[in-house]
């Protein structure tokens, strides 16, 4: 009887093997057959793998660089339910960040799209796309962002006064001060109390359901990431209502989206304008795209300068001689925030040496031919940036940490720590800005050492290191 049933279950197993295995052949686009790679088991793909290598201590790069090794810079593979081409080099990145008509589109995975909105500039394309930018990018400008640099200078000075002697995780550290910055500038959030906490922990929320599994059901990441996303949208339909209502009005990027364009009943030039909705989905774009990346940069950051003493040592001498020519003991000021060159090279270079986003994914946007393969319009693209960040051609000796690799300009379209082409981090000067205030206040007051020696990677979309970098802070 028990042989019986398990014969049947394995008859049935095959049959449905069979019948995926069938219905997979079918929907793989026929024109793929051509480009090497393999598209693994049916319907799960080479899903495991993927995930394998995305968890792993070294993260995702090894998925690509056995590929790569086997069949070369353009491979096919099927994972997490997409057919994907990955590709890598100056040439495929020229092609895929510019793309010929600028309708260029990412392809987010279901559950970005559903937490963020359908009118998310990371779902727009071409003339709403450069349109939105635009909006958005005003108070991100350099002289947008002249408003802010003080409260940030505050918020670093404040957050690092709390360091000297503790042990503190440098990843909790820049993640608190980042969102208190952003919190602040889109809507004048206090740094401190009940509604930066009430925010800091609907954005956690929400920000930990982007890679989860699309099931909404009660108690998992997705359900819970909708319904802290619906919460914020009730924290900002209030302040937009009490703005408008002119019961408050607050020098932030709110008051400028709101005042400049907002959509009202009637009007004049409603083409330039933008709707609630619009509004709430972008400003949690903004705080999407810009919190895990920058609080990644700092930490990041940190960690390679202790691990390389020469440039630690350098950075320093950089700041030491800005704060030696100040007479009146004031702070850091905008002017010389803006003249710190080597500070900025240190940023490159962990921006390539990390690779905080490892690829960036793309729907093509047109049929092109790269490497003498034929893409289609449609198909799902990924750009190993990993690879092209560590092209011993243009890097030489690529896992040293050398800023001066940055002295000269370097080769277009081989260093894209924020990207390139329309789709160009709009947050570069903001992410800088923070960056180069904290940095300043960390190395003029502080030696630090790791608590463990621990190089591996979190599995998320952001490259993050895994024990949030424990250090022992002290005085110099
Ligand atoms: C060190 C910090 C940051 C890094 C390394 C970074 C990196 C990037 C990269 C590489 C892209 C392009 C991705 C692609 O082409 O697929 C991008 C896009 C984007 N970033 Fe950043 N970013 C940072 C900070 C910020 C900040 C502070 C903000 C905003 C407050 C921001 C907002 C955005 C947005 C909205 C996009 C999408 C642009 C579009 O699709 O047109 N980023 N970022």
């Amino acid at each position: 009887m028990e042989l019986s049933i398990l014969l049947v279950l394995v008859l049935i197993s095959m049959l449905v093997f069979s019948a995926f295995f069938w219905l997979q052949s079918r929907i793989s686009p026929k024109e793929m057959e051509v480009i090497p790679g393999s598209l693994g088991w049916p319907v799960v793909g080479e899903s495991f793998s993927f995930l394998s290598a995305f968890s792993s201590a070294a993260g995702i790069f090894s998925f690509m660089k056995n590929r790569q090794q086997r069949y070369g810079k353009v491979f096919k593979t099927f994972v997490l339910g997409r057919f994907t081409v990955f590709m890598t080099g100056r040439e495929a990145s020229k092609i895929l960040l510019t793309g010929k008509d600028g309708m260029v589109s990412l392809n987010l995975f279901y559950t970005g799209k559903q937490v963020l909105g359908p009118t998310s500039l990371l779902q727009t394309t071409g003339e709403a796309h450069k349109r939105l930018r635009r909006l958005i990018g005003e108070p991100l400008s350099v002289d947008g962002l002249k408003t802010y640099f003080h409260f940030i200078n505050t918020v670093a000075m404040e957050t690092l006064d709390q360091w000297s002697g503790r042990t503190v995780l440098v990843l909790e550290e820049a993640s608190t001060f980042t969102l208190k910055v952003i919190g602040n500038m889109i809507m004048s959030l206090e740094p401190a109390g009940e509604e930066q906490e009430k925010f800091r922990s609907n954005f956690k929320i929400i920000s930990s359901s982007f890679a989860s599994l699309p099931f909404k059901i009660p108690g998992t990441a997705y359900h819970n990431g909708i319904k802290a996303r619906d919460r914020m949208y009730d924290m900002l339909d209030s302040i937009i209502a009490g703005r408008r209502s002119g019961k408050s009005i607050q020098q932030d990027f709110l008051e400028s989206l709101i005042m400049k364009h907002s959509k009202a009943e009637g009007g004049e030039d409603q083409e330039n304008k933008l709707t609630d909705k619009q509004l709430k989905d972008n400003i949690l774009t903004l705080l999407v795209a810009g919190h895990d990346t920058t609080t990644a940069a700092l930490t990041w950051l940190t960690k390679f300068l202790e691990e390389n003493p020469a440039v630690l040592e350098k950075l320093r001498e950089e700041h030491i001689n800005i704060q030696s020519k100040r007479t009146d003991g004031a702070s850091l000021t905008w002017s010389e925030v803006n003249n710190m060159p080597y500070t900025n090279k240190v940023i490159n270079e962990t921006l390539r040496r990390a690779t905080i986003l490892p690829w960036f994914s793309r729907k093509a946007a047109q049929d092109f031919e790269i490497d003498g393969y034929k893409i289609k319009k449609g198909w799902s693209i990924n750009l190993d940036v990993v690879s092209i960040h560590h092209d011993p051609e243009v890097f030489p000796d690529p896992e040293k940490f050398d800023p001066s690799r940055f002295d000269a300009p370097v080769k277009s379209f081989s260093f894209l720590g924020f990207g390139s082409g329309p789709r160009m981090c709009p947050g570069i000067n903001l992410a800088r800005l923070e960056i180069c205030v904290f940095i300043h206040h960390l190395v003029i007051r502080y030696k630090w050492k790791p608590l463990e020696k621990d190089d591996s990677v979190q599995p998320t979309l952001v490259r993050m290191p895994r024990n949030k970098y424990p250090v022992i802070v002290e005085p110099l």
